[in-house]
């Protein structure tokens, strides 16, 4: 059980996935004055509210149990954040989960941290999640009300694609300033603007005059991050194959990995992945 800042009730490999680390001819700069939505997925007006139903945490496990987005968790991101998470782990060293939500990312970093703390404002979401003893769930809007310690690497999953501008640039103050000193934000984005299905969500926003979809290009977050104190060290596009909607998910989740070797083998540059991975280091 999560510990809350509001109820203050107490508390739960494709080693191929990653490339080389500045590997040439992956990402072909964009430059930043390039057409960019940073709109998209579950589009809300209070995405600090967004996850908050009663059974939300639930509907969000199952989503991720199986077919594309359950493919692509166990076979691509999940090892992906392990290669990446490794190397920045220790006994002696904490990670910050912001945006925990159900924990997953949590639990990755659990095996390769002394502690870490996950934190999220969605009580529904903590409630589902199960978690190992050296991970500490706190129901707290860090944006609003700093933890009072700091990390040696914080992650953020699946956060700032929806969250409007101006959380996205409250959440990166925030982790900025709960990062130790030359510390590490590792965190994605799950709809990259210039992969395929984020050219249909631009095209779709474009002819319906509003938000139908977010999307979110590298330069733009390089920007964000940037502009909060950050310095990128690394994006690391996965996620080839796109994703039809809710069609075909069988079909999806055998070609996931064959699709995702294929596409590095060929060299298919990263802005056609629909998720990118970044880690950026506090200036
Ligand atoms: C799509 S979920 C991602 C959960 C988890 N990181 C993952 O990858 O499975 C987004 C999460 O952001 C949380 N959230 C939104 N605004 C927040 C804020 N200001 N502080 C902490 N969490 C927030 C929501 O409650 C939700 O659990």
């Amino acid at each position: 059980m999560a510990q809350s800042a509001f109820d203050t009730s107490s508390a739960a490999r494709f080693s191929q996935a990653r490339p080389q680390t500045g590997e040439p001819g992956i990402w072909h700069d964009q430059t930043s004055n390039q057409q960019m939505h940073t709109q998209g997925d579950r589009v809300s007006d209070d995405y600090r509210a967004s996850h908050c139903a009663p059974g939300y945490g639930a509907h969000y496990n199952k989503t991720h149990d199986s077919g594309y987005y359950g493919a692509l968790w166990e076979k691509i991101e999940k090892p992906l954040i392990l290669d990446v998470l490794r190397p920045m782990g220790g006994a002696g060293r904490n990670c910050l989960d912001f945006a925990c939500g159900t924990g997953r990312i949590a639990n990755v970093a659990a095996g390769l941290f002394g502690e870490v703390v996950g934190a999220d404002v969605s009580k529904s979401m903590l409630d589902c999640a199960q978690v190992p003893p050296n991970v500490r769930l706190l129901h707290i809007d860090m944006t609003r009300q700093p933890l009072g310690e700091t990390f040696d690497v914080a992650t953020a999953f699946r956060f700032f694609l929806n969250a409007e501008d101006q959380l996205k640039r409250d959440a990166l103050k925030a982790i900025n300033e709960h990062l130790k000193d030359g510390g590490r934000l590792v965190c994605n984005v799950h709809m990259n603007a210039t992969s395929p299905i984020g050219l249909v969500c631009r095209l779709l926003n474009r002819l319906f005059g509003r938000t139908v979809r977010h999307t979110l290009s590298v330069a733009r977050f390089k920007e964000l991050l940037t502009a909060s104190g950050f310095l990128v060290e690394e994006t690391i596009p996965y996620g080839y194959l796109p994703r039809p909607g809710n069609l075909l998910s069988g079909v999806c989740e055998a070609l996931m990995e064959p699709f995702e070797r294929a596409s590095r083998t060929l060299r298919v540059p990263g802005q056609l992945a629909q998720h990118f991975l970044v880690v950026a280091k506090k200036r």
